[in-house]
């Protein structure tokens, strides 16, 4: 009996330590997230949704099976999609030359097409909606070797516009989110990309005041809407003072992004941590355990908007990480993007927003919601 037992211990022993050699080793397996896949990725996106309409001018197509052109709601959709596209080119070594005619393409599509104007504040009462438009401008010129002087003159104008309209002292400082609208609040979603797109502008431009900017809208947006010992970032503050504490990933990202963009001019070690706690309070409390992972999930599968919000953050935590060389961060972005392309579609490589469950092959995927897969695939290090 007593060798039985110790047999059976024996066992036991030995299955708990394979349990932990497998977790362990797929862990390391993931770094890095290999350029082969990086490249399917990229290439399956946009063989399903990508559309040229007409010489210089392209978008990405709504769902893989509306081929036709996307409407004004996509507008901010549409800006993020973009950025996924630029992190590819970003990444791509040699640089990509098709990627850099298809942002080209976009760009010039998100204002013929999905806009009408290049005039985004003309119609488009949101704020945030135009920040995320001026970081994918900003980014394009950058990434096209800074010849399309016109995406940065328009980057410029929008991005005061919205300043015009949307600044004012109320609350000690901050952008509404909203234009013209009676619901009042000052939103995570319009301040910190409005810091990062400052700060494109800056070091693209001379004498502007960007950087001021953006250094006046983090200490309102850091000292209202983010906690210094979770490192959660609260979605908004209304009109009355009052903070409605709801996390998102993308809110968290772009803090993230706000201070790594900081950190670059500054080379202040504070802000680096600042995305550490952050990326720290995702990592808690945003994600769902799968396979010994904790999976980016915020109930994002669900709505028009939460499906891409993940993609969001994975591009600037993984920014901070690969720059702080954070090792715990860089592992599990990998180890999401690992679970992401593990659960592709066989056929068409394209990832769902649920992460931790197989792409679904029973009906019409939206490009929004494969964007998510996208940056994890093209940003984890
Ligand atoms: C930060 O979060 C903690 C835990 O939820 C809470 O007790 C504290 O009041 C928060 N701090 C601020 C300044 O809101």
């Amino acid at each position: 009996m007593g060798s039985v037992i110790s047999m059976w211990m024996v066992v036991l022993i030995l299955l708990l330590f394979h349990h932990t050699l497998v977790v362990s080793g797929n862990t390391l397996l993931a770094m890095p997230f290999s350029e082969e896949s990086k490249n399917s990725a990229i290439e399956a996106y946009n063989n399903a949704f990508y559309n040229k309409d007409s010489n210089l001018v392209g978008y990405y197509c709504v769902n893989t099976a509306k081929r036709g052109k996307p409407g004004r709601g996509n507008f901010w959709t549409t800006c993020e999609q973009i950025e996924a596209l630029e992190d590819a080119a970003k990444r791509s070594s040699p640089m990509k030359t098709v990627y850099q005619g298809m942002i080209t393409e976009l760009v010039n599509g998100l204002n013929q097409i999905v806009s009408g104007t290049p005039h985004w504040h003309s119609w488009n009462m949101f704020n945030d909606d135009i920040m995320w438009g001026v970081i994918a401008l900003v980014r394009g010129y950058e990434l096209t070797g800074k010849t399309n002087q016109e995406f940065l003159h328009q980057a410029q104008v929008q991005f005061n516009e919205v300043w015009r309209r949307g600044f004012d002292d109320s609350l000690g400082g901050g952008l509404w989110w909203k234009y013209n609208d009676p619901v009042k609040t000052k939103n995570a979603c319009v301040n910190f990309p409005a810091i990062i797109a400052a700060m494109y502008l800056a070091r693209n431009t001379v004498n502007t005041g960007f950087r001021s900017q953006a250094e006046q809208l983090w200490k309102w947006s850091r000292e209202n809407l983010y906690n210094e010992t979770t490192g959660r970032v609260s979605d908004h503050k209304k009109s009355d003072g009052k903070l409605d504490t709801k996390s998102y990933t993308y809110n968290q990202g772009t803090f993230i992004g706000a201070a790594y963009m900081l950190y670059l001019h500054t080379r202040n070690k504070g802000y680096l941590a600042d995305c550490r706690l952050a990326a720290s309070f995702a990592m808690k409390h945003l994600t769902t355990k799968s396979k010994g992972v904790d999976i980016l999930d915020n109930n994002e599968g669900n709505g028009n908007d939460g499906p891409g919000f993940k993609g969001i953050f994975a591009r600037w935590c993984s920014k901070y990480a690969k720059k702080a060389d954070d090792e715990t961060m860089k592992e599990w972005l990998c180890a999401n993007a690992e679970m992401a392309w593990k659960n592709r579609n066989r056929e068409t490589k394209l990832m769902g927003t649920k992460w931790q469950d197989p792409t679904p092959h029973n009906r019409e995927l939206t490009s929004w919601e494969c964007s998510s897969g996208l940056s994890i695939t093209q940003n984890a290090p």
